[in-house]
């Protein structure tokens, strides 16, 4: 007999994060074993240089931007980590307020929240497999874990029926474990938590050919999100999108979904190729495209640290950075 629930409502799974500064500084002050007012004086000075560096490369549309560096992953964590951790779950909070807005007839679709805690709820363990592409540090996981930990405590859903989430990050560039380790994963983790979540960092350059039965795909996906990486993308690299379209075909019908955010100008060639791409399969349908950008103004506050060390140093307001994303939302569906 399927399991009990409740219908999570349209509040509950992606509540936005208040505060998150304070504490990322604190994980990278352990992680350093230093509080940042004992850090040397160049070194502040050279993570303030690389917000610079990394605000000038996404303004001037860069696509070799390098973020080998210690500081430049510090750098990124500090200025634009934050914004991206409920990107994804305000884009999943828009697909369930518009699949639900629909008429109740036979061809009612049912809402993502519902939908999938309907598919929990068929039986023990389901396997939830998610991809993220172009991972960098992985703000997306960290909101992953607030979204599921909300949808399951909202649905009622018994324990024994939480599914066994496996999320694989693909990024190209391999020092970024380091931040997974000591920030993403800690903030994750350091609270007590209704789900833990497997992780798998598979270092690989998706502008690559694959082949179809590359060893790191995975047979079924039921969520694959690429965010804030078109704009690294040549707009001439072709095997970024025929490997996309691998992922694609591998989306779970009816269940599954890929969320594309793009902040600003990013590369609109690749957007094309995706739409294109849809229109084109029977088992994809675009359930969301929003070209206008939607805000997801922070509601972080400030850290008092961070502004008077790190952000004292740069020519433009803490916290003035633009959060706004286009949305691409695609379900598989059966045909
Ligand atoms: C701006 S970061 C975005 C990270 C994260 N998704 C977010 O929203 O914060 C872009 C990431 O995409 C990665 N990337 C760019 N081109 C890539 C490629 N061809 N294959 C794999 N990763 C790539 C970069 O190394 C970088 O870590």
């Amino acid at each position: 007999m399927n399991q009990s629930y409740q219908i999570p409502s349209l509040d509950d799974g992606a509540e936005r994060l208040v505060t998150t500064d304070s504490r990322i500084r604190r994980c990278i002050e352990k992680a350093m074993n230093k509080k940042i007012e004992l850090w040397q004086e160049d070194g502040i000075r050279r993570i303030a240089n690389e917000i610079m560096y990394l605000f000038k490369s996404y303004k001037s549309n860069s696509k070799t931007i390098s973020y080998s560096s210690l500081e430049t992953q510090i750098a990124y964590v500090i200025a634009y980590y934050p914004n991206y951790i409920e990107t994804v779950n305000e884009i999943l909070k828009i697909v369930n307020i518009r699949e639900s807005s629909k008429k109740e007839d036979s061809t009612r679709t049912i809402p993502i929240y519902e939908n999938w805690i309907k598919y929990f709820a068929e039986k023990e363990n389901q396997k939830f497999n998610i991809a993220i592409l172009g991972s960098g540090p992985a703000p997306e996981l960290y909101g992953l874990k607030r979204f599921f930990d909300r949808l399951f405590y909202s649905s009622k859903l018994n324990r024994k029926y939480f599914p066994e989430i496996t999320v694989d990050l693909f990024e190209s560039q391999p020092d970024w474990q380091w931040t997974i380790q000591y920030v993403t994963k800690a903030l994750m983790y350091k609270t007590e938590s209704i789900q833990r979540i497997g992780t798998n960092f598979i270092q690989t350059n998706l502008s690559n050919q694959f082949s179809s039965d590359h060893k790191e795909l995975k047979d079924s996906y039921h969520l694959i999100i690429l965010q804030n990486v078109a704009n690294e993308i040549l707009e001439e690299n072709k095997f970024f999108m025929e490997n996309l379209k691998l992922f694609l075909k591998r989306v779970k019908p009816e269940i599954g979904y890929c969320v594309v955010a793009t902040r600003g100008r990013q590369n609109s060639k690749l957007m094309t190729l995706i739409r294109d791409h849809v229109e084109h399969e029977s088992h994809l349908r675009l359930v969301i495209d929003e070209r206008s950008e939607l805000d997801f103004s922070s509601y972080q506050k400030q850290d008092r640290k961070l502004k008077k060390h790190i952000f004292s140093q740069i020519p433009f307001e803490y916290r003035s950075m633009n959060n706004n994303s286009k949305a691409i939302v695609i379900k598989s569906v059966k045909v």
